[in-house]
């Protein structure tokens, strides 16, 4: 029989929730700075919780530091999704750290569309990310330009950062503003605050939730998700690294499976978590039993739940 990590190569998938920042490896790190050694950037990307792992994922990303370099981090990207077989990738990219950054979003994502329109294995789309703890006003700012740059392949816009520190409510009327302009919405939400946050998501009309795992703790938001249909992008390994979980053993995913809540695997931030799409199937089965159907499954749903 085929073996288990031939058969998820081979399966038709995409991968809806992974960032462009959080795939940039140490290699490509050091060829964008060159006086920084291995040991400077393990030392800044290691981290023992969540607020931890947001400063590895700011610190990485003020290595792009130009439009060449958020290029190159897409260009090997795409690569390394094309290696898997992934066909189709919703990317994220953190505009709202762009701008804060106080670069040329513009300029970046003219850039980056550039290498991904050259690169003919995956179809790429993109979701411009605002910060949440940064507030409404810079989150506008991001919206705005999602808006400005629909027809150059920016198909959604979402929130991430801090839940903690940033309810969703805030963004209630953005959200409410981008559906009108035609762009969709997801959510990181329930990642490592309570059921009540992904409630929150719902409300401001949040279409994906990315991560949701505590959905599990709430009944009734589990049967509300399997109703309105909306899907979990769920993201083990990422789980386990910021400590959302404790892990993999604690991990709700096959009790979310269960519950018949819809279900797309994601990566997150695949060279901070040291995995990959193809890694998080194969955890799907060896630690969660997921059986070759299920796993089909898994992948019909990532075609299934694309904003495309
Ligand atoms: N940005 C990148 N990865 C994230 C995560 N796991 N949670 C919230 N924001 C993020
Ligand atoms: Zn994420």
């Amino acid at each position: 029989m085929e073996s288990l990590a031939d058969y998820i190569h081979g399966l038709d998938k995409a991968e809806l929730h992974l960032h462009l920042e959080g795939s940039v490896e140490m290699q490509t790190i050091r060829e964008l700075a060159p006086k920084l050694s291995l040991d400077d950037i393990r030392l800044n990307t290691e981290y023992v919780d969540f607020a931890g792992f947001l400063r590895a994922y700011v610190w990485v990303t003020r290595k792009l530091d130009s439009p060449a370099a958020y290029a190159l981090a897409t260009r090997r990207l795409l690569e390394n999704l094309a290696a898997q077989h992934v066909t189709y990738a919703e990317i994220t990219l953190s505009a709202g750290v762009i701008l804060w950054k106080e670069q040329n979003l513009e300029a970046i994502f003219n850039a980056i569309q550039r290498e991904a329109r050259q690169f003919e294995r995956v179809e790429v789309a993109w979701i411009f990310d605002a910060i949440r703890q940064f507030g409404a006003e810079p989150a506008a700012r991001v919206f705005a330009a999602a808006k400005e740059m629909k027809s150059e392949g920016v198909v959604a816009i979402g929130i991430g950062g801090d839940e903690a520190r940033g309810p969703a409510g805030w963004f209630a009327q953005l959200y409410a503003q981008a559906r009108e302009a035609g762009l969709r919405l997801t959510c990181h939400a329930g990642e490592v605050t309570g059921p009540e946050s992904v409630w929150d998501a719902l409300e401001i009309g949040a279409e994906r939730i990315g991560h949701g795992i505590r959905s599990i703790e709430d009944a009734r938001l589990l049967e509300t998700l399997r109703k309105r249909n909306i899907p979990l992008e769920v993201c083990p390994s990422s789980n386990v690294c910021t400590r959302a979980v404790a892990d993999l053993a604690a991990h709700p995913l096959r009790r979310l499976w269960d519950a018949d809540v819809p279900i797309v695997l994601g990566s997150d931030d695949p060279a901070l978590f040291r995995s990959n799409l193809q890694q998080e199937y194969e955890i799907a089965a060896d630690v969660f039993g997921f059986s070759r159907e299920d796993l089909a499954r898994l992948a019909a749903n990532s075609l299934r739940y694309a904003f495309r």
